[in-house]
């Protein structure tokens, strides 16, 4: 058995194993062909009797440390083909992929697992999160003056882009997205299997013209999801009218606010599902005291879910240590502070 970086002629054999697993090649294939940050070198498979029968792939992020710019290793993809299960192939991929990340320079390592026993013999360690309920959007007292609008990357990108380095980028662990990672991002945020078309609605509010909120949401495994958010200093009510506006059209609720654009996608938050009652968006907002007590104050508290799928590992306390100025062991622990820490955030955008 072959176990090693993919070649580059393998892409396509990549896939294809990929596709026995949710049965949807393009799943994958939207991540793999639009993530500019995309190598083959961080593309792990195994090889057996000329078959590939393996693989693990390593997503290259950056995320942001007490303030510095950290490279972080993404692990996702994970599949062995059914027929060798049980004999050591994903544990060999995940040493190689510790060892490909070691010297590629990522610090720090994330993934989303079910499987935690089989993360945490390779030295990733489950961290709770909280997801946000909030079961009455659709009856947020806010009386704001700013128009809700559709996202058009041509005219809004660099305005998006702005609040959301200035808001996101102001807490600890999100990830950083250069203009390179928002084009693929807007690709796949919302990518999900066997959902052809699935998609996100990206609604922005304006204030005589200029973008002061924004939000983004898609529906995840039958519940709506705003996978990401942010807005300017001051205009945390704008925000509070886009969460409006979602709560009244996931409830098929009349719209009371002044709309532009095409709103047509927010049909997907009124799908039928049996997973939440109509009208429940999921989110983050513990990193936000401001917002959560805004939201309260304006008659929709938030509820909490603790979510345990959330694993980190520290790749190399030693760079990680010259980065944040602390010796090695400091600098670990430091770092699992910050994962930790109800005032970090990850976006479910930024998920892989
Ligand atoms: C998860 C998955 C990748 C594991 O692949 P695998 O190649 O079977 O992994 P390994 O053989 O290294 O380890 C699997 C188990 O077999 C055990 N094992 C390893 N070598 C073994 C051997 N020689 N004999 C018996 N058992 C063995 C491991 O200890 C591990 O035990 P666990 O189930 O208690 O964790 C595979 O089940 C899969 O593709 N599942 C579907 C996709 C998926 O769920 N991906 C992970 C998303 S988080």
């Amino acid at each position: 058995m072959e176990v090693r970086a993919a070649r580059r002629r393998e892409r396509d054999e990549v896939l294809d194993l990929l596709s026995l697993w949710y049965n949807d090649r393009e799943f994958f294939a939207l991540y793999n062909q639009n993530d500019r940050k995309f190598r083959d070198e961080l593309c792990l498979v195994a090889r057996d009797r000329g078959q590939l029968v393996a693989t693990v792939q390593i997503f290259d992020r950056a995320i942001n440390l007490a303030g510095h710019r950290t490279p972080m290793g993404g692990i996702g993809s994970v599949f062995t083909r059914e027929d060798y299960r049980h004999k050591g192939v994903a544990s060999d991929l995940m040493r190689l992929a510790i060892e490909a990340m070691e010297r590629e320079g990522f610090e720090v390592s994330l993934l989303f697992a079910e499987r935690l026993g089989f993360y945490n013999r390779f030295g990733w360690r489950e961290v709770a999160r909280k997801f946000t309920i909030l079961t009455g959007a659709a009856g947020i007292r806010v009386d704001d003056d700013c128009e809700i609008d559709v996202f058009d990357a041509a005219r809004d990108l660099s305005a998006i882009r702005a609040i959301h380095d200035a808001y996101t980028g102001r807490f600890n662990v999100a990830a950083i997205r250069d203009e390179e990672d928002w084009r693929g991002n807007l690709i796949f945020a919302a990518n999900q299997p066997n959902r052809p078309g699935s998609n996100e609605y990206f609604i922005l509010a304006r204030k005589d013209d200029a973008p002061v909120a924004y939000l983004r949401v898609s529906r995840f495994h039958g519940v709506a999801m705003v996978m990401e958010y942010g807005y300017r200093p001051g205009a945390v009510d704008a925000l509070l009218t886009l969460f409006r506006h979602l709560g009244e059209t996931a409830a098929a609720s009349p719209c009371s606010h002044r709309l532009r654009g095409d709103h047509r996608r927010g049909a997907l938050l009124g799908e039928e599902s049996g997973a939440a009652p109509a009208g429940v968006l999921i989110t983050h907002t513990a990193h936000d005291k401001q917002f959560e007590s805004r939201l309260a104050q304006a008659g929709c508290p938030v509820n909490y879910h603790q979510d345990n799928n959330y694993m980190w590992r520290v790749i190399s306390p030693e760079r990680l240590g010259r980065r944040l100025g602390l010796p090695p062991d400091r600098a670990a622990a430091a770092a699992f502070e910050m994962f930790r820490d109800d005032r970090s955030l990850f976006w479910t955008a930024d998920r892989f």
